[in-house]
C-alpha cells in the first residue's frame, strides 16, 4: 500500500466510545481517515454522520465490508459481539482494529488469534493506555535499563465520582432506542461487567510492563456495593506481582503501577482516560543515581492508537498496540482471576476454559 495514502477506516458502532474517542481520533490522525460509520440504529447513524462526515454511512455491516474502499475497521460494539463481527472483517480481507476485553470467552478469542494469523490482515485491540506516552517511557527503561525485575504492583479502581469527572470531559452523546445489544443486561453480573470491562485494562498493562503471567490467585471481597479483586500473580520469569482491582473506590480514579528492578525501579500515576492526559511516571536509575521523568504532552491514546494500527498497515511499522495474542493472554487473566475467587486457589493461565 503506497505511503502517501491514508489508511480508510469503516468505525463499526455508534455508541458511546466510538462518539467519545474513535471518531475523533480517525479524523484527527495524520494517517488515516474517517471514511465510514456503520450502526444498525439508522436515527443514530444519522445524528452521528451529520457531526462527523464520514464519507459513507451504512445501516449494514455486510455492505461496509463490502466495499472495496474501506481498509480497516474499528470494532466498537458490545462485547459478545467482538469476535464474530472481527471474524467477518478478516474474512473480507480487512485490517481489524477491536475494542477490549478482545472477546468474551477463551475459545472465541483463541478463534480470533488464530485468524488473525502472524501479521496479515492485521489485527489489534483496543487497550489504548499502550500509547500513553508515560506508560511507553515505563516499558523502555523496564527494558533497555532496569534489568531483571523483581516485583510489579498495578492498581486500577474506578471512582464513585468518575461520571461526575468525565460527563464534564465528553462530547454529549447520542443514543438511540434502536442500538442492538446483547440479550440480557450486561450489568445484572456486575462482577463479571467489571472484570470485562476494567480487568482487561489492568492486566493488559500488567502484561504491558512486567511480561508474561503464569498464575494468578485472587481474593475478591464485596462490601458496601463496592467489589475489590486483589490478585497475587507470577510472572514467567520468577517475579511476583500484585494487582488490584477495587470497583468503586470512595475517591479520585486511583490507577497506576511500581515496578521493583535489579538496575532501578518505575512508579507512575495514571489519570482518567477522559482527561487525555499521560501518566506521571518516574524512573530511577541506579546507574547514574537520577530520577527521569518524561513529558507525555501527547495524551490523545486513541488517536494515537489509530496512527499506531495505520502505520503497521501502511509502513509495516512494528505494532505498538496489543496484538490479538496478547487478547487471548488478557483474556485468560480475566478468567483466572474470577475462578481463583470462586475457589480461592491459585490458577494456570495456560489451564482455563470458558469465560468470566
Ligand atoms: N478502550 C476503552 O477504554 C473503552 C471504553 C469504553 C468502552 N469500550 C468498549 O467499547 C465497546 C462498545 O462500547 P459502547 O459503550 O460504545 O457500546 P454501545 O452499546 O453504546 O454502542 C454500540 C453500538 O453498536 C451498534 N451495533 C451493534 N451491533 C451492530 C451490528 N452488527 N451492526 C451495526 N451496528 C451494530 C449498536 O446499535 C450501538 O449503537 C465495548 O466492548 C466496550 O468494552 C472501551
Amino acid at each position: 500500500m503506497e505511503r502517501s495514502r491514508k489508511l480508510r477506516i469503516g468505525v463499526l458502532g455508534a455508541g458511546q466510545i466510538s462518539q467519545a474517542a474513535h471518531f475523533e481520533a480517525c479524523r484527527k490522525a495524520k494517517n488515516a481517515e474517517l471514511y465510514a460509520i456503520c450502526d444498525v440504529a439508522h436515527d443514530l447513524l444519522e445524528r452521528v454522520a451529520a457531526i462527523h462526515a464520514p464519507r459513507k454511512a451504512y445501516g449494514d455491516y455486510d455492505a461496509m465490508l463490502a466495499d472495496p474502499d474501506v481498509d480497516a475497521v474499528i470494532i466498537a460494539v458490545a462485547d459478545q459481539f467482538h469476535v464474530p463481527m472481527a471474524l467477518k472483517a478478516l474474512e473480507a480481507g480487512k485490517h481489524v482494529l477491536v475494542e477490549k476485553p478482545m472477546g468474551v470467552t477463551v475459545e472465541e478469542c483463541e478463534r480470533l488469534r488464530d485468524a488473525a494469523g502472524a501479521s496479515r490482515p492485521v489485527v489489534q485491540v483496543g487497550t489504548e493506555k499502550r500509547f500513553d506516552e508515560g506508560i511507553a517511557f515505563a516499558r523502555d527503561f523496564i527494558r533497555d535499563e532496569m534489568g531483571e525485575m523483581i516485583a510489579l504492583k498495578a492498581w486500577y479502581c474506578d471512582s464513585t465520582r468518575r461520571y461526575t469527572m468525565t460527563d464534564a470531559l465528553q462530547p454529549v452523546i447520542e443514543a438511540s432506542e434502536r442500538a442492538r445489544r446483547p440479550e440480557g443486561d450486561p450489568k445484572s453480573d456486575l462482577k463479571r461487567y467489571y472484570v470485562l470491562g476494567h480487568a482487561s485494562h489492568l492486566l493488559d498493562t500488567a502484561r504491558f510492563l512486567g511480561g508474561e503471567i503464569e498464575t494468578i490467585r485472587t481474593r475478591l471481597v464485596e462490601k458496601f456495593g463496592a467489589y475489590c479483586w486483589f490478585s497475587e500473580v507470577e510472572f514467567a520469569e520468577g517475579s511476583v506481582g500484585h494487582l488490584d482491582l477495587t470497583i468503586k473506590v470512595r475517591m479520585d480514579w486511583h490507577e497506576g503501577f511500581q515496578i521493583y528492578g535489579e538496575h532501578g525501579s518505575v512508579i507512575g500515576k495514571t489519570y482518567n482516560p477522559w482527561f487525555f492526559k499521560c501518566s506521571d511516571v518516574e524512573c530511577f536509575s541506579e546507574r547514574n543515581g537520577q530520577y527521569h521523568r518524561p513529558l507525555g504532552a501527547d495524551g490523545h491514546f486513541f488517536r494515537r492508537q489509530v496512527e499506531g494500527f495505520a502505520e503497521t498497515i501502511l509502513d509495516d511499522a512494528p505494532m505498538r498496540g496489543a496484538n490479538a495474542e496478547d487478547g487471548l493472554a488478557a483474556m485468560r487473566g480475566m478468567v483466572a482471576m474470577a475462578r481463583s475467587a470462586e475457589t480461592g486457589e491459585a490458577v494456570k493461565l495456560s489451564e482455563v476454559e470458558g469465560g468470566v
